[in-house]
């Protein structure tokens, strides 16, 4: 297909679902999915991709399986298959997926698979595991007790990472109980945008503390924070004390076992403890 064939069938997308929301995905010369102007996902994918990459110790991602939970119109899992991963994408809109598609089919990206489903009916059995999670603006959107399922259904199918850019609560001020351990969140209602949740009227966005106890619990053995490549919207909310966001890499690696103070293998795990 040509430019001008690309550009034609771009308008036809729009034409049926609407203009794209937020995902700059380059088409063919001239032709992006939004046009000529930079949008807030390019700042992010940077940090993600840039993260990936020292993570994995490559910028090939040759060999790497990638999951991108609620893709939207696909940019992140786009990105990651163009460096030779290969991709599901999983994404609960019909008008949001169906862009996606569209920008896989142009690109011929025959590594790339995107699934219109909720990602509640994540499983193994269904999609498989993957060496990389992305869990990229969803985790918040999402209300208890599914959450903490959810969780669960990351860290089964995730074989090393889990990326998760997440809002986190400033306050723990509801309390959830789930397997016989305490966690604690701030409530927030679900705005019916094209961008949040489907089927809850309200999310749970976990504290802190009750957010690193539940990667913990569900299986990851250490948890990292991004602060580089730097997302300008990330430290001005923090700047003004508004609630937080940020970037996590939680790893699912084999819990250590110590040679020089073996003492301390047998202590119980701490956990960490909330502010109220
Ligand atoms: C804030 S957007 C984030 C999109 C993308 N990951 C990004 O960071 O640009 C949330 C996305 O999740 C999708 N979504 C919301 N609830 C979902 C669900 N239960 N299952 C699948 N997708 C969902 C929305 O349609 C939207 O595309």
């Amino acid at each position: 297909m040509d430019a001008k064939a690309i550009a034609s069938q771009r308008q036809a997308i729009i034409d049926k679902y609407g203009e794209w929301t937020n995902h700059n995905i380059r088409l063919a010369d001239g032709v992006d999915t939004i046009g000529d102007r930079v949008v807030p996902s390019g700042v992010k994918l940077r940090r993600f991709l840039q993260l990936v990459a020292d993570l994995a110790g490559t910028s090939s991602f040759e060999g790497l399986r990638v999951l991108d939970l609620a893709c939207l119109e696909g940019l992140y899992g786009i990105e990651m298959a163009l460096h030779g991963a290969e991709v599901v994408g999983i994404e609960g809109r019909e008008e949001n997926i169906e862009k996606a598609r569209f920008a896989k089919d142009v690109l011929n990206l025959d590594k790339v698979e995107f699934y219109q489903d909720d990602v509640r009916n994540l499983s193994g059995d269904k999609y498989g595991e993957f060496d990389l999670v992305l869990c990229i603006g969803i985790f918040y959107h999402l209300d208890a007790p599914d959450l903490f399922a959810f969780t669960e259904n990351m860290a089964a199918v995730c074989r090393r990472w889990l990326l998760l850019d997440t809002h986190v609560g400033k306050d723990a001020q509801t309390q959830y109980n789930y397997r016989d351990r305490v966690y604690w969140g701030t409530r927030y209602p679900e705005e019916q945008t094209a961008w949040s949740s489907i089927g809850n009227p309200e999310s749970l966005w976990l504290t802190r503390p009750s957010l690193y106890n539940l990667l913990a619990d569900v299986g990851f053995t250490s948890v990292c924070e991004c602060h580089l490549p730097l997302v300008p919207k990330y430290e001005i909310m923090r700047a003004n004390d508004e609630a937080d966001r940020s970037t996590f890499v939680a790893t699912k690696g084999t819990p250590v076992t110590l040679k020089a103070t073996p003492l301390e293998n047998d202590r119980p795990r701490d956990r960490w403890l909330e502010r109220f």
